[in-house]
C-alpha cells in the first residue's frame, strides 16, 4: 500500500483500527432506541427503514436527507441500484413515511438530488410537504462527458412542514464578498466596510450557492466515503434553519457531516447509517470536534467567498 502524504488528512481507518472509544459509542438495531434520551447525539448504525420506526416521534426540528440518488453507486460494498422514476418515487415515499412522524410541525426538511433524481421526487415532495425553494449548488468538480455538458451542480430542496411556521435565520448565513467597484455616497462607503486587509460586503444569501467545494485530501473534515457533504454547505442549512439546542435529524448520515457540523454549531443530532464503517468515521469525526469546531469556509459569523483565505485570516485576526 502506498503511504499517504503529510498533507493527506483524508479520516480513512478500517474498523480494525479504529480509535479508542469510537465503536463503543456506536448504537445498534439491537439497542434501546425509543426515547430522546437514549437517541440524542448519538449515531445509529444500521437500516433507516428498520431504525427509524423505532425511534421516539416528534423530536426533530430539521432534517438533513441525502439518500443514495438514482444512481448506481456502491456504498462500503453495499450496492444502490439505478431505479426506474416510478420506483424511486416509491422509495422515496417510504422513508418520507418513516421521517415525517419524527418531525415537529414547525421542522424544516432539506433533500439533496442530482437534477435527473430532482424530476422524479419534485411531484413527491410537493405532495408531503410546503416546497419553500431549489437551491442550486455549483460544485467545482464532476465527470467530463463528451456527449453532454458535464454535471456542475447538485438540487437541495428546502421544505417545510408548516406553510407560515418554520424558522429561518436570514441574518446567520450573508455571505462574504470582496467589494470590486466600491460605491461612495457623499464620500462614504453605501454598504461595504473599509479595513485594513480590504474591502468587503455582507451579502443577503440567495439560492445559488457557488462558494462550496466538495470536501478534498487536504481538509481536515475528508474521509474516504465516496459523496460526503462539504461541512460549509451543512452549516448554511443549519444556522438558516434551527437554533441553538435544536435537534437535527440525518438518516442517511453517511461519514457524519451533518452530525458534526450540528454538534460544532451547538445542535443536537441523531444520526443513521447503514454502514459500520462510514459510521465509525462519523463517530471519529465527532470525537475530534470535542477539541476543533472551526468549520472551514466559516468565521467571525459570516459565509466567505472561495479563494479568500488570506483575507479571512487577516479580518479574523483584528
Ligand atoms: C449520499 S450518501 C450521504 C453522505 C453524507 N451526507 C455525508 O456527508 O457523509 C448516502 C448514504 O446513505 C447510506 N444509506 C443508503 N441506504 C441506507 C439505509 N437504508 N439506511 C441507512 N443508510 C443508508 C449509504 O451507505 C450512504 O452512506
Amino acid at each position: 500500500m502506498m503511504a499517504k502524504s503529510a498533507r493527506n488528512k483524508t479520516i480513512d481507518f478500517d474498523l480494525d483500527h479504529a480509535p479508542a472509544g469510537v465503536l463503543e459509542q456506536m448504537l445498534t438495531a439491537g439497542d434501546d432506541l425509543t426515547s430522546r434520551d437514549a437517541v440524542l447525539d448519538h449515531s445509529i448504525n444500521g437500516d433507516s427503514f428498520k431504525i427509524l420506526p423505532q425511534l421516539p416521534d416528534g423530536f426533530a426540528d430539521l432534517a438533513l436527507i441525502d439518500p443514495p440518488y438514482n444512481l448506481d453507486k456502491r456504498y462500503d460494498g453495499l450496492k444502490f441500484k439505478h431505479l426506474n422514476d416510478h420506483d424511486y418515487q416509491t422509495y422515496t415515499q417510504r422513508w418520507i413515511d418513516l421521517v415525517k412522524p419524527k418531525l415537529k410541525p414547525t421542522a424544516s426538511i432539506y433533500v439533496f438530488a442530482d437534477w435527473q433524481t430532482s424530476i422524479a421526487i419534485a411531484p413527491i415532495l410537493a405532495q408531503n410537504f410546503t416546497i419553500k425553494n431549489r437551491i442550486t449548488w455549483q460544485r467545482e468538480k464532476g465527470r467530463g462527458a463528451k456527449t453532454n455538458w458535464k454535471n456542475g451542480m447538485e438540487d437541495i430542496w428546502f421544505l417545510t412542514q408548516d406553510d407560515k411556521e418554520y424558522t429561518f435565520n436570514v441574518d446567520q448565513v450573508k455571505q462574504r464578498r470582496q467589494v470590486i467597484a466600491p460605491y461612495r455616497e457623499n464620500g462614504k462607503a453605501k454598504d461595504w466596510q473599509e479595513s485594513a486587509a480590504g474591502r468587503f460586503r455582507d451579502t443577503m444569501p440567495s439560492n445559488f450557492w457557488d462558494d462550496i467545494s466538495i470536501p478534498y485530501w487536504s481538509m481536515a473534515e475528508n474521509t474516504g466515503h465516496p459523496t460526503q457533504k462539504p461541512e460549509k454547505l451543512l452549516a448554511k442549512v443549519i444556522l438558516a434553519s434551527s437554533n441553538p439546542g435544536d435537534v437535527i435529524l440525518d438518516p442517511f448520515a453517511g461519514a457524519g457531516s451533518s452530525l458534526v457540523t450540528a454538534k460544532k454549531l451547538n445542535r443536537h443530532f441523531v444520526g443513521v447509517e447503514q454502514s459500520k464503517l462510514y459510521t465509525a468515521w462519523g463517530i471519529y469525526r465527532l470525537q475530534l470536534a470535542d477539541q476543533d469546531k472551526t468549520i472551514q469556509g466559516y468565521a467571525d459569523g459570516v459565509f466567505w467567498e472561495r479563494n479568500t483565505g488570506a483575507l479571512q485570516r487577516r479580518i479574523s485576526k483584528k
